[in-house]
């Protein structure tokens, strides 16, 4: 378990690089699986993800080169089936392998799908996914540890309703309808801009795909799909991780390759919040500009509103504000599991059962603590801490590095799952810390 002794107190301040997103990458190779020739994926970030499915794909005869250039070179031409010892290997290590269901069954009739892993953020079941498939023709058949899906008869497109616009569920039905017989109507979509880019790398390869009002995707299945040649949108996750830690650490970070249309919504809270920003050509620039941070009413939401992904490194800022911010989180059912460590830390911060934004969500009711109250400022002391997720991981680290004196987080590995050279970012932004394998 690798480990950082972290003393805070010093903003972080210069320049990161972003690649490609981690949560458009890993979808991308697994759409390459589709084509009948060869695709190249360029800026793919060096994370534990895409290793995860970079495996997958490996064992199911899929050709990779990855370099440290950041282009990938994926050639399906000789897809096979793979052994479920080999595929099991990779159970709980990340929640793509739900995503390879289209294409092995245009590929092989079959697919075998390990039990799933990902971020402990709620209960992150995969119905949407397994209704989705069966809407196309899919026989599911739960075994031990996994699932086991056939299509007898082939995909046939067919008009497919999600209760929620589940991004996973959404990017099921692009990758299992691009090539099934007939046109497939989703309604109730995702249209987070890592789908978008999905499309359009799709389209790319051959699909015909409409995105209509009201989150109407059309798809016309269409028999084969060429190789593709793209660059990956950057991770507006990991722009609005480092914007958030230049604010809660009083710094100053360039966020090169981050771009505004996609971030807007984080914008304009960045601002309300009191921190300031440029737009580059080429980037990104957050910073704290100096004076009091002010406080906030959130409620994350699916795209375009606030994306839940976002909330917790900014909770940390929080803390910093003066008065009392209110986080409703209407997209995960648990995801302020973090914040019992910032507390332990010395913020003030209080979890609730109740919607405590103006709208009341699916998650009002029934038990979840999905509402957070923060009370600031309030001055962070070090402490010891294990991170317990992808983002609340990344919150904690910026805890650390905004707290006076000397923090341990331990389980830093799980930060690399979606941040590429984690640390060696944290270096040349300044911070003061030792890393321990
Ligand atoms: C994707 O997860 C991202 N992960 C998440 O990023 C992100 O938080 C999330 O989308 C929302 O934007 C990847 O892209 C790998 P969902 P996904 O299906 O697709 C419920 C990060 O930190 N649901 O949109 O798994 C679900 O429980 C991660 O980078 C069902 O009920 O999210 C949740 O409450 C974490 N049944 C809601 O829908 C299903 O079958 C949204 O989940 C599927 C989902």
């Amino acid at each position: 378990m690798s480990q950082i002794t972290v003393t805070g107190g010093k903003p972080l301040k210069g320049r990161v690089q972003l690649k490609g997103a981690k949560n458009l990458v890993t979808k991308a190779m697994v759409a390459a699986l589709l084509g009948d020739s060869p695709s190249i994926l360029k800026d793919v970030p060096q994370i534990s993800d895409v290793e995860v499915v970079k495996n997958l794909l490996t064992l199911h005869g899929v050709k990779i080169e990855f370099g440290n250039d950041g282009v990938m070179h994926l050639d399906p031409t000789n897809v096979k089936s793979a052994h479920m010892v080999d595929i099991d290997a990779h159970a709980g290590s990340s929640r793509i392998p739900i995503l390879f269901c289209g294409p092995l069954l245009h590929q092989l009739g079959e697919a075998f799908i390990p039990d799933l892993g990902g971020c402990h953020i709620g209960d992150r079941p995969i119905d949407f996914h397994l209704e989705v498939l069966r809407n196309f023709g899919a026989v599911i058949e739960k075994q031990p540890n996994g699932i086991r899906i056939s299509a007898p008869e082939g995909l046939k497109g067919a008009k497919v309703s999600l209760p929620y616009p589940s991004v996973g569920a959404t990017e099921q039905v692009l990758l299992a309808a691009t090539r099934a017989e007939g046109i497939t109507e989703l309604s109730g979509a995702a249209i987070e801009p890592e789908i978008m880019d999905l499309i359009a790398i799709l389209q790319k390869m051959g699909a015909i795909i409409s995105v209509d009002t009201d989150r109407v995707i059309r798809i016309e299945g269409v028999p084969h799909l060429s190789g593709y040649t793209h660059r990956a949108l950057f991770d507006r996750n990991e722009a609005a991780s480092w914007a958030a830690a230049a604010l809660a650490t009083q710094g100053d970070i360039f966020c090169e390759g981050a771009r505004q249309p996609e971030m807007m919504t984080f914008l304009n809270v960045f601002r309300k919040v009191g921190g300031a920003f440029e737009i580059h050509d080429d980037g990104i620039r957050f910073y704290h500009p100096g004076g009091e941070l002010h406080p906030v009413v959130i409620e994350t939401d699916v795209h375009p509103g606030f994306m839940t992904d976002w909330q917790q490194p900014l909770v940390v800022a929080l803390t910093q504000a003066k008065g009392l911010s209110i986080i409703h989180e209407t997209v995960y059912e648990n995801r302020f599991g973090f914040t019992d460590a910032l507390v332990q830390m010395g913020a003030n911060i209080q979890i609730y059962r109740e919607c405590l934004g103006g709208t009341p969500c699916r998650f009002g009711q029934r038990n979840f603590y999905h509402s957070a109250v923060i009370s600031g400022p309030t001055p962070l002391k070090a402490a010891e801490i294990r991170v317990p997720d992808l983002r609340g991981g990344f919150s904690h680290m910026v805890a650390a590095l905004a707290a006076e004196g000397t923090s341990l987080v331990t389980n830093v590995q799980l930060i690399s799952r979606g941040y590429e050279h984690f640390l060696q970012k944290l270096t040349d932004l300044g911070a003061d810390f030792t890393y321990t394998e």
